[in-house]
């Protein structure tokens, strides 16, 4: 049968938003294998002309309105070895595995370098869109190569991580070749030494307080997974999409006078001499951790995080955030930038 018959209408995506937001999609279509993308996006496919949205775990996504076009749920699963070697292994894997799946699967085989990015909701494709990083680790410190359709010439390319500018939350897949690239799979190299990346405070804090004698991949991912769990909201429970906003960088005299004027403040010095700081700490110190109004709220744990408690609207979200943006702004001078998705 021909799958481009699956393609279903007007499909509610509130069960594809970690924010839970009720929104719908003019077309639906969910792609297993790789033929059905190559079909998909084949050049004389009916799609042609229709918006898209390439889906993945929907976790770092806020619908504003309905979409007018076809949402692609990207459902390829797989994981292959590639290459196994004395001291490291090169694993493909396909993109709709889940991610968190992925780092377990990893850390059983105890293979390493994704211990410290544990239970990021999203699916592996989504992964080096926004080069996803937590607890002093990000993708880019073991993506090979990313493997993707190029809608713009129709063929499979292989596009090696140094030409993926991957950089703070960020990649060329949300920049200079935005809508470019369907991302198939991805490639990481892992470690089979024992190299643990320790240095973030609150990891540090949380291994210090678990009592640990002896590192190891599994320790590392349970003393991230508990910080998570007690900072960040578990999505099946309040919608959330993880930080709202990124850190934002300011220049080194910027940051001395603002940590002159407000000491308390929390700042990383960049090695170009900028400085990011803890948005949240912004947030929190504009009042607004743990505010809520109807369904829309801040997270009471962690003020960077905006929560739907049941039924706000992606408007009610944007409206929060805008809000938020403004204080801050008012208060320290500091321009916010969202780092979820806003459609
Ligand atoms: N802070 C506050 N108040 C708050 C939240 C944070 O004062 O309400 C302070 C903390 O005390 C700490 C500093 O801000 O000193 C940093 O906080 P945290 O360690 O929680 O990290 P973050 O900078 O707020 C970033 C990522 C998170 C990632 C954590 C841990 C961004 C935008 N966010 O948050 O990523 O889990 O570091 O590495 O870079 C995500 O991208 O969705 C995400 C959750």
């Amino acid at each position: 049968m021909d799958r481009i018959e699956t393609i279903r209408q007007d499909v509610s995506l509130k069960d594809y938003n970690t924010f839970g937001i009720e929104a719908r999609a003019k077309y639906f279509i969910s792609v297993r294998t790789e033929e059905e993308v190559y079909r998909l996006f084949d050049p004389g496919s009916m799609i042609r002309g229709e918006r898209l949205l390439i889906l993945g775990g929907g976790s770092n996504i806020l619908f504003t309105d309905d979409f007018d076009g076809l949402v692609v749920k990207m459902d390829l699963k797989g994981i292959q070895t590639m290459q196994d070697q004395a001291d490291y292994a090169e694993i493909k894997v396909s993109a709709g595995e889940n991610w968190d799946g992925l780092v377990q699967h990893c850390v059983q085989r105890h293979l390493g370098g994704l211990e410290n990015l544990s239970l990021i909701p999203g699916t592996v494709g989504a992964a080096p869109v926004q080069n996803i990083g937590a607890y002093g680790a990000e993708i880019r410190d073991v993506l090979i190569e990313v493997n993707c359709w190029d809608r713009w010439s129709s063929q499979v390319v292989v596009l090696p991580a140094e030409d993926c500018q991957l950089g703070y939350r960020n990649s060329i897949f949300k920049t200079s070749a935005k809508d470019r690239y369907v991302i198939l799979s991805i490639t990481l190299r892992l470690s089979k030494q024992a190299v643990f990346n320790i240095g973030y405070s609150s990891l540090e804090l949380e291994l210090e307080h678990i009592g640990v004698r002896e590192l190891s991949l599994e320790v590392i991912r349970d003393a991230v997974i508990s910080v998570r769990r007690r900072k960040l909201p578990d999505p099946a429970r309040a919608g959330n999409a993880g930080s709202f906003f990124r850190n934002p960088e300011v220049s080194g005299t910027i940051y001395d006078d603002l940590k002159l004027a407000f000491p308390g403040l929390v700042g990383y010095p960049q090695p170009d001499g900028s400085c990011k700081l803890a948005a949240g700490w912004l947030i929190e110190h504009c009042g607004w951790k743990g505010y809520r109004q109807g369904d829309a709220g801040v997270h009471p744990e962690q003020a960077l995080v905006l929560v739907n408690y049941g039924n706000a609207t992606g408007q009610e979200i944007l409206q929060l955030a805008t809000q938020i943006r403004q204080s801050v702004k008012k208060r320290f001078g500091v321009e916010l930038e969202a780092e979820v998705n806003i459609l």
